[in-house]
């Protein structure tokens, strides 16, 4: 290890280290607490941010973590302290977690800053708990490593397999079309999350873990370990130790992240068939380093990555399998000849040295580039005069007679009317028609909630019908599948196209030319704006008033306007 650092040279240094009255208060407190010179003298102070709470099921197991990164910083030499952050739990947050992402994003960097704190270990994993953590850290600037929760092993119901959001959407389906009892549902409830852990489909929280390993902020192959397996107890201890060397080394965020690392990631995340969330995630990740990423890059990797990774929703197996068939390490060994090897990672090493020697061990589940699961891609960018912004679609995630499409549109104002209406048996649809929701954008839903996939007409479902085109300005999650047309930007909420369409339009979609089109003339879209109403915001005061002020587009990702790279904001004066 090179030294960058003295111990007088630690932000620490100027809270504990100096003779003055202040630092008299800060160690008195320290005594206070049972600490004694020892455990800080010269050494780092850690901040382990904890995403642990009562309600976060996916994070069950983080108060134990924290204690085992406690073990490796002191192993170490350095001196850790736990800082709990918002959890964000993804099934009970409402709305959305989506409106909350930026707030951990704040309360991460701000508790970072306004502590003694070198150092960061980032526990989180539940969806937007990864990228918030991670935007945060990157716009602290401090030396940082993220430590994911890690996937649950399998659920099961009557020894069937059964994988997170995927299977409830299905076996929700069979229960509308009358093909389960009850009974049977109940049954699936109780064996569907059967560990602590997160998600383990390639849904948002998976995408983002394994998206975060592949940027360098994870140690090599931390992604994919279960929840509940030893390893995770042991890569908790090990990012501890790490931690203390990058704060001596100055290993910062801003010297792992670059346009190439991000190109990493997002060909990881194509390669994975990645969360359609990914795309808005990473944008604002490198909007906070100061890197223009945008959707077009998305598309433009897709077009060269196929999905490789045999995982649900775009494949058949679950994280688990992933790792006991060489998890994200192998992977990336797969992508070897399209990755920049270069790239440093948190452990000083680059992508390439830390995928050295990994080996594929089921070939079943994680395949070959010229053998892939899937030559669709993961994601598809649409431009249009629907979506001038554009939107997205997971093609693989899709039935493929649906990628060209020209059809009527249904149209609900609302997720209350789309509820009300789908379940209609007499509701007037084919499985030709195109279902449009508008208000769940950024601004209208808020926080643009995961409604984008429509359920099937109940009345299509007994017909057998399992896939229809839908369109939204909301997110979808990543354990969902279908012809989900998402992200429509700029959303109906704040006047963009998606707003005018009505019941009876006609929409053609045309994913191999990315294209998305609303048959509807320039003249009677402009008598329709004229006519048009903004709806009333939701939230008149209070954190959600902030967020409607600030927030922006899918395309930007989402992130408050405040909070880009703006110039660097001064050290806390400690006196
Ligand atoms: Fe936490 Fe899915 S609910 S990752």
């Amino acid at each position: 290890m090179t030294k960058a650092k003295k111990p007088e040279d630690l932000r620490s240094h100027r809270w504990l280290g100096v003779n003055d009255l202040r630092s008299f208060g800060h160690r008195a407190r320290l005594r206070q607490g049972g600490f004694d010179g020892p455990d800080w003298t010269g050494k780092p102070v850690i901040g382990i941010i904890n995403t642990w709470s009562d309600i976060n099921f996916c994070h069950t197991h983080l108060r134990a973590r924290a204690e085992d990164v406690k073990r490796g910083v002191i192993q170490a030499g350095g001196f850790p302290l736990e800082l709990p952050a918002m959890s964000l739990s993804e099934p009970f947050v409402k709305p959305s977690t989506m409106l909350y992402r930026n707030l951990l994003a704040m309360e991460t960097e701000e508790l970072l800053r306004s502590h003694p704190i070198d150092g960061a270990v980032l526990l989180g994993g539940c969806d937007k708990t990864t990228p918030g953590l991670i935007m945060g850290a990157i716009s602290m600037g401090i030396p940082a490593i993220f430590v994911p929760a890690g996937p649950q092993l399998r659920g099961n119901w009557h020894g069937q397999t059964l994988g997170s959001g995927s299977d409830a959407w299905k076996y929700w389906d069979e229960k509308r079309a009358g093909r389960i009892s009850q009974e049977q549902w109940e049954e699936i409830e109780g064996g569907i999350a059967r560990t602590f852990g997160t998600c383990m489909v390639m849904g948002t929280a998976a995408t983002m873990m394994a998206a975060a390993e592949a940027l360098g902020f994870s140690l090599p192959g931390a992604a994919a370990i279960p929840a509940a397996d030893s390893a995770h107890p042991r890569l908790a201890a090990n990012s501890g130790r790490r931690i203390v060397d990058m704060v001596w080394e100055d290993l910062t965020p801003q010297k792992i992240l670059s346009k190439k690392a991000f190109d990493n990631a997002i060909r990881v995340h194509m390669a994975m068939g990645g969360s359609t969330n990914a795309i808005i995630h990473l944008v604002a990740m490198a909007r906070r380093a100061g890197i223009a990423v945008d959707m077009n890059r998305f598309d433009e990797l897709s077009r060269e990555i196929p999905v490789i990774a045999n995982v649900r929703p775009s494949g058949d197996y679950l994280m688990e399998d992933f790792y006991y068939a060489g998890g994200t390490r192998a992977l990336m060994a797969e992508l070897r000849g399209v990755l920049d090897l270069d790239c440093i990672t948190v452990n000083g090493k680059t992508i390439g040295e830390n995928i050295e020697g990994a080996e594929v061990y089921k070939r079943e589940v994680i395949h070959t580039l010229d053998d892939p699961v899937s030559r669709d891609g993961a994601t598809a960018v649409l431009i249009g005069n629907l979506a001038p912004q554009g939107c997205v679609i997971k093609p693989s995630a899709a039935e493929k007679r649906l990628h060209k499409h020209r059809g009527k549109v249904i149209a609900f104002e609302d997720y209350n009317e789309m509820a009300r209406e789908v379940v209609r048996e007499d509701l007037d649809v084919t499985a030709d028609h195109i279902l449009v929701l508008k208000n769940g954008g950024p601004k209208g839903g808020p926080g643009m909630p995961e409604w984008g996939m429509l359920p099937i007409p109940t009345k299509l479902l007994k017909q057998g019908v399992k896939d229809m085109i839908r369109i939204s300005d909301a997110r979808m999650s990543g354990t969902s599948y279908g012809a989900c047309i998402l992200h429509v930007a700029p959303e109906s909420f704040i006047g963009g196209p998606l707003a005018f369409v009505q019941t009876g339009d006609e929409i053609e979609i045309d994913v191999p030319a990315r294209k998305i089109h609303l048959h509807v003339s320039d003249a009677e879209m402009a008598k329709r704006k004229a006519a048009w109403k903004q709806p009333a915001p939701k939230y008149p005061r209070g954190y959600g008033a902030l967020y409607l002020e600030h927030i922006g587009q899918a395309d930007i990702g989402c992130d408050f306007d405040f909070l880009g790279p703006l110039g660097a904001i001064p050290e806390p004066e400690i006196h």
